[in-house]
């Protein structure tokens, strides 16, 4: 079947129509790619066109980028490396077209999209929402492998090559024309149309695209020569390192493959970017990502039902109660996706402070130039606060976000019930109580939902939501829908004692304070984490929940799971000495307000050691056990969750480890990683943890019946 269609017009344009048919989006697959040679070697002969544009057919999306796929059936480096060396080959043939060729783009452009339109000689894009640019292939463990690394530098520059193909961020029109990675944004309908213009203008001399060229003088110092290029390299060096602790290595691969391109020449960067891309895609990271996003583009067409038949709910406007920290974040979210927010708050300064929060993650997209000033304006429009209840008449769905007190909730909503209409959905944003419960005080249990967001809202990928036995279909898949429409990944889960995230983080942090307990230095503790791949180590999270909330949830899970989740003594003791974390500036580590009275972190604080059992008295812990002993405790409690039926599938336990808590990608999730480490391995380690410290690394039965049954939690 053809995805390509080519059409002239009357003044020998040609245009090149992609519409990858049976699919949503446009994806670039062997056989794609196939075709596209044989049309450009026809091209090629063409002596009678004056120019070309290359534009999609899908309604929003140019081209999302290679088919991934393919990428996992590669079994050695040699062949990935043939597979990029003929993407670039092809690529090459637009570049070396004799006829202007102009990239029209509307919607994803992204990884082999963007290295498509990279080597078409000029760039438009539209100013439309839905249009994103970028190489993301750093994400996936990969590297731009068809010509990217060496095009970015030529036409971005190399300080914006290196930071767009190492970091794999997507950038909005506004911000790709900023980076140099399109030459002009226009609206929507005028695409197609300024299109042609260009190319006509180009075939008739009267445009000539330029070439990058650094503008200023440090830009001028940076990349016009030879040092201050070895300047850029060797930051960019640093700056990847200490974000990447070693665990990936795309981003250096990328690396690599712009230097050689811009030191020793085109030939040698093209080559070392094709091997560069043989090399990472046979990684066990590259696999795990690539996984990871399949786990998230599933995430995406999941109703969180198996029952196909129950159709969500539209929600328009959304009521939040609590314009504290998270209320505000919701509010923020729910605008930035176009509800109408209405906020209630028990005084006028607290209605001030939720909206000042709104506007100020609104203002901050607004810098970034991810919105124009008009959509910000229609942002703040969007909210409004009352102390009544006005206006939630009209709600379609109700968070409630106030202080963490069973009572208050439950006053709450007995109060906003008589103000809503009878089809409005309640969703409470509690942290660790139990849903049920809570439905208890509602006169309508089967509209009763828990959502629990992360913080900070506007940044945090995961929604939890939470299902009782009485919460409806309907009310899940609303739910559901609500979270994709606002730009969150949904997972569903089943009522229990702290859900799955807060549940299975509980043994994890139980450990770290036995660990402590038993005189390890804390930054070592830390350490060992973050090196695991964790983006904070456990005593900071600490400090960052507040260590009584902490202590809060401790107590909650140590009376519905008994003695295996009992904390050590000794942490009653941070308590009664007022530590609570970064809130009130006492915790485990120091904190100062700095001159723009923003609270930093310093090191430990030491007086902390005195309230420990060890006391002064540190031992040097072995980093290697104590990853196992904390990974292998939320692990454990992973299996459980799943035996349980508090998650659905392992596929949402991966998801909400990996973006609610900052589980280390590379690793896939907690699922994956037992899979990669063998579930009798893992059983292996539990047992011989449970001889060492007892109870509470007891292997879930779970393990045990899998590792017996050489069992693993995904077949492919
Ligand atoms: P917060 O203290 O920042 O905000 C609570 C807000 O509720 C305050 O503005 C307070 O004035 C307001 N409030 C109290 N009584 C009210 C009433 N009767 N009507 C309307 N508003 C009322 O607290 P935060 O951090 O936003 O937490 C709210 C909820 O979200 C809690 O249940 C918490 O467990 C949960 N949560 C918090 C997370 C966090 O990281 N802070 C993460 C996930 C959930």
């Amino acid at each position: 079947m053809s995805a390509l269609t080519l059409s002239i017009d009357d003044e020998k344009i040609a245009t090149l129509t992609f519409n990858l048919e049976g699919e949503k989006v446009n994806k670039l697959s062997r056989a794609v790619v196939e075709e596209a040679e044989h049309l450009l070697e026809e091209l090629t002969q063409r002596h009678d066109l004056r120019g070309l544009v290359f534009i999609s057919g899908k309604e929003d999306n140019f081209i999302a980028g290679a088919d991934v796929n393919e990428f996992l059936k590669v079994t050695s480096a040699a062949q990935a490396t043939e597979l990029s060396r003929y993407g670039q080959r092809v690529l090459q043939k637009i570049e070396d077209l004799k006829f202007p060729v102009v990239a029209a783009i509307h919607g994803a452009c992204l990884g082999g999209g963007m290295e498509l339109a990279l080597a078409c000689h000029y760039r438009i894009s539209t100013d439309d929402k839905k249009t994103l640019l970028g190489q993301p292939e750093v994400q996936l463990g990969l590297l731009p492998g068809a010509g990217g690394t060496q095009r970015l530098p030529r036409v971005a520059g190399l300080k914006n090559a290196i930071e767009i193909a190492t970091s794999g961020r997507n950038y909005r029109p506004r911000q790709a024309l900023k980076k140099g990675l399109v030459h002009e944004v226009v609206p929507s309908p005028l695409l197609l149309g300024v299109a042609k213009a260009r190319a006509r203008e180009m075939a008739d001399g009267k445009l000539k695209p330029r070439p990058y060229k650094p503008r200023g003088i440090v830009a001028w110092l940076l990349e016009g020569n030879f040092i201050g290029q070895w300047l850029l390299f060797g930051r960019a060096q640093d700056v990847i390192r200490k974000k990447t602790h070693g665990h990936y290595p795309a981003p250096l691969r990328a690396l690599q493959a712009i230097e050689t391109g811009v030191q020793r020449g085109s030939k040698a960067g093209f080559q070392n970017e094709s091997e560069g891309f043989g090399e990472l895609a046979i990684t066990e990271v590259s696999r795990q990502l690539i996984q990871l996003f399949f786990a998230t583009t599933d995430i995406k067409k999941d109703s969180g039902l198996d029952d196909a038949a129950v159709q969500p709910r539209e929600i328009s406007k959304v009521g939040i109660l609590g314009a504290g920290f998270m209320g505000a974040g919701i509010a923020a979210v729910s605008s930035s996706a176009g509800m109408t927010v209405r906020l209630r708050d028990v005084s006028d300064e607290a209605c001030v402070k939720g909206l000042s929060a709104c506007t100020r993650v609104f203002e901050d997209r607004f810098k970034r130039r991810s919105i124009s000033k008009l959509e910000l304006q229609e942002l703040k429009d969007r909210v409004t606060a009352t102390t009544e209840f006005t206006g939630f008449a009209t709600c379609d769905l109700v968070v409630e976000a106030v202080f963490e007190d069973i009572e208050l909730k439950h006053r709450i909503i007995r109060e906003v019930e008589d103000h809503l209409p009878e089809e409005c959905i309640f969703g409470s944003n509690t942290s660790s109580l139990s849903i049920a419960t809570l439905a208890e005080a509602s006169r309508r249990p089967e509209q009763f939902i828990g959502l629990h967001f992360f913080s900070p809202v506007h940044k945090m990928p995961l929604l939890e939501i939470i299902a009782t036995p009485k919460t409806s279909k309907q009310t899940i898949a609303t739910s559901v829908a609500y979270g994709k429409k606002i730009g969150k990944f949904p997972i569903v889960v089943n009522d229990g004692v702290g859900f799955y995230t807060s549940r299975i983080l509980g043994p994890y942090m139980n450990e770290a304070s036995f660990v402590l307990e038993e005189g390890a230095p804390i930054e070592a503790l830390d350490k060992a984490l973050v090196d695991y791949g964790f983006p904070v180590g456990p005593v900071t999270l600490l400090d960052e929940v507040g260590i009584d909330i902490a202590a809060k949830v401790g107590k909650i899970l140590l009376h519905e799971f008994g003695e295996r989740l009992r904390p050590p003594a000794g942490m009653e003791r941070l308590m009664a000495d007022k530590r609570l974390g970064r809130k009130n500036r006492r915790g485990f580590y120091r904190y100062v307000e700095d001159r723009h009275k923003r609270v930093v972190r310093k090191g430990v604080d030491n007086t902390v050691y005195d309230l420990l059992p060890a006391g002064r008295r540190h031992k040097p812990i072995d980093p290697a056990d104590v990853q196992q002993r904390l990974s292998l405790a939320m692990l454990n409690e992973c299996a459980l969750c799943l035996e349980e039926g508090i998650l659905r599938s392992p596929r949402d336990g991966d998801i909400g480890a990996v973006m609610g808590l900052g589980f280390p990608p590379f690793r896939g999730g907690p699922f994956r990683a037992m899979d990669s480490m063998g579930l009798d391995n893992v059983l292996r380690n539990l047992e011989s943890l449970q001889q060492r410290f007892g109870e509470r690394f007891r292997p879930a039965p779970l393990i045990v019946k899998m590792a017996k049954g050489n069992k693993k939690f995904y077949s492919s």
